[in-house]
């Protein structure tokens, strides 16, 4: 059965040429069609947005006696709650929060890394195989905080292979920006000395990663670097460094035959897809899923990297560092949804040349983004037709004094579909068995046990949405 919203798997290829950025733009002949589409997504959107955008608009002008411009942002995030509100898998971190160890801050991200460790068969034979012959495991995981990914194997591990847990034999260390995400649930507090700060896009930090950690030495790396970005429309454009700088630490980190976990975003820019060819070009094999937890509406997936070639790797260390540093935006103008013209917007060219790229390989990246766009477009339509349905509601909120959490709305929302979450919520726990752990998760984790009365040691905040 196939287990994740999408399953698309690529074999090695070697390389052809050197890794540096090249001289000219290239793009793929798909690349006209796939903006063009995604123009119309958007303007679909902003038709959705506008009148209520407008009648905010005239309220303001009314009380203030002079025209105010009509803006979508502050509405946008009402359109996005009733969207995500119509993910049928969005009840499922809630619901295990409900049942599995208390304090276990169950989130969505929990519920992906314990999705990939149960159903994608190169993460299960992986865990199985340390699992079952009791042989150490080591892992490292990039740009993690608040941290549910380490939590999460622990806590897979602890459910199928409870003597690896008890014989100490999971050993982890995780890495996050100094001023990025909290360290909600203590886990950083609790286990300082694994946890490293840094910036992924730097070459001098991950230098002094590969220093202090050792190169090569690596069962199991994760990464899941994600950020706000200015325009979600050239997200992809704004998220190349990081994911080219986490792409470089983790094989920086694997030993030879190692397996890596990556998100990646869309894959539809050349210098994106120089980060595709290029992992299939050092695995034996490439599959790119989504979990049924990852958001249903957002782009991203995770890359699952299996059967690591480091003699292949060893020789493009320096250039992917010199890479990371030569990384200099060239301007290009794009024509962005709702700006009345063609705005510069930073770009990366590519660093693989185009003889990396057979026609097969092109077919199949469009295929890729087109199945990944259709479904967002589909989430959308279902968002936008609640949108409608809420409009007064909606506008009383948005034009109320009080700041309305469009969260709380969300929450709403979700209620009235609580029975499809239920159902879906089950289903997930068929197909991906979990049940509490008890005192081990506390002890492996350093998580304080609550107290009967629902304290611990330390009072752990309860997950964000
Ligand atoms: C989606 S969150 C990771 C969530 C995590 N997997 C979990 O389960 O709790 C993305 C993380 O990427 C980190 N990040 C973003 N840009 C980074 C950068 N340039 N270097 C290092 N970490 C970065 C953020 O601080 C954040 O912790």
């Amino acid at each position: 059965m196939q287990r994740h919203a999408c399953n698309y798997l690529f074999d090695f290829e070697p390389i052809v040429g050197r890794i540096a950025f090249l001289e000219t733009e290239h793009s793929f002949e798909w690349y006209d069609e796939a903006s063009k589409t995604m123009e119309e997504m958007r303007s679909r959107t902003d038709a959705t947005l506008m009148p209520m955008a407008e009648e905010i608009a005239a309220r303001r002008a009314k009380d203030a006696s002079s025209a105010a411009p009509a803006d979508t942002a502050s509405i946008e995030p009402f359109l996005a709650s009733c969207i995500r509100a119509h993910d049928p898998w969005a009840g499922v971190a809630l619901r295990l929060r409900q049942t599995l160890d208390r304090g276990l801050p169950a989130t969505n991200a929990f519920a992906k890394m314990y999705e990939i460790c149960s159903a994608v068969e190169e993460v299960k034979a992986v865990l199985s195989r340390h699992g079952t012959t009791l042989t150490p495991l080591k892992a490292a995981f990039l740009a993690e905080l608040p941290a549910l990914f380490p939590i999460a194997v622990i806590y897979y591990l602890g459910n199928f292979f409870p003597a690896f847990l008890q014989h100490n034999l999971f050993d982890y260390c995780g890495t996050s920006l100094p001023d990025g995400l909290t360290d909600q649930f203590s886990l950083v507090g609790e286990n300082g000395s694994k946890w490293h700060f840094m910036d992924h896009t730097s070459s001098s930090d991950t230098r002094k990663l590969i220093a202090e950690l050792g190169g090569g030495k690596f069962d199991f790396v994760t990464g899941d670097i994600g950020k706000e970005v200015v325009n979600l429309w050239t997200k992809e454009r704004e998220m190349f460094r990081e994911e080219l700088g986490q792409m470089v630490a983790a094989l920086a980190l694997l030993k030879d035959g190692g397996l890596a976990v990556l998100k990646m975003f869309t894959v539809r820019e050349y210098s994106t897809a120089c980060l595709l060819r290029l992992a299939i070009g050092l695995f034996d094999k490439v599959r790119i899923i989504k979990p049924f937890t990852s958001r249903i509406y957002n782009e991203e997936t995770y890359w699952i990297l299996s059967g690591f070639k480091k003699p292949l790797f060893d020789p493009m260390l320096e250039p992917l560092l010199a890479l990371m540093d030569t990384a200099t935006a060239v301007l290009s103008s794009v024509t962005l949804p709702g700006s009345g013209g063609r705005t510069p917007i930073p770009f990366y060219r590519g660093f693989l040349s185009p003889a990396n790229f057979d026609q097969d390989f092109i077919e199949r990246m469009r295929r890729i983004f087109f199945a990944d766009l259709t479904r967002r477009m589909r989430c959308a339509e279902v968002g936008m037709a609640e949108f409608e349905q809420q409009y007064d509601l909606i506008l009383s909120m948005a034009t109320s004094k009080e700041k309305i959490d469009p969260y709380a709305f969300q929450v709403e929302i979700m209620k009235r579909l609580s029975r499809l979450m239920d159902e879906h919520a089950e289903k997930w726990r068929e197909m991906f068995p979990i049940s509490q752990l008890g005192s081990i998760f506390y002890r492996v984790t350093g998580i304080p046990r609550p107290s009967v009365t629902g304290r611990g040691r330390r009072e752990t905040r309860r997950p964000s949405p």
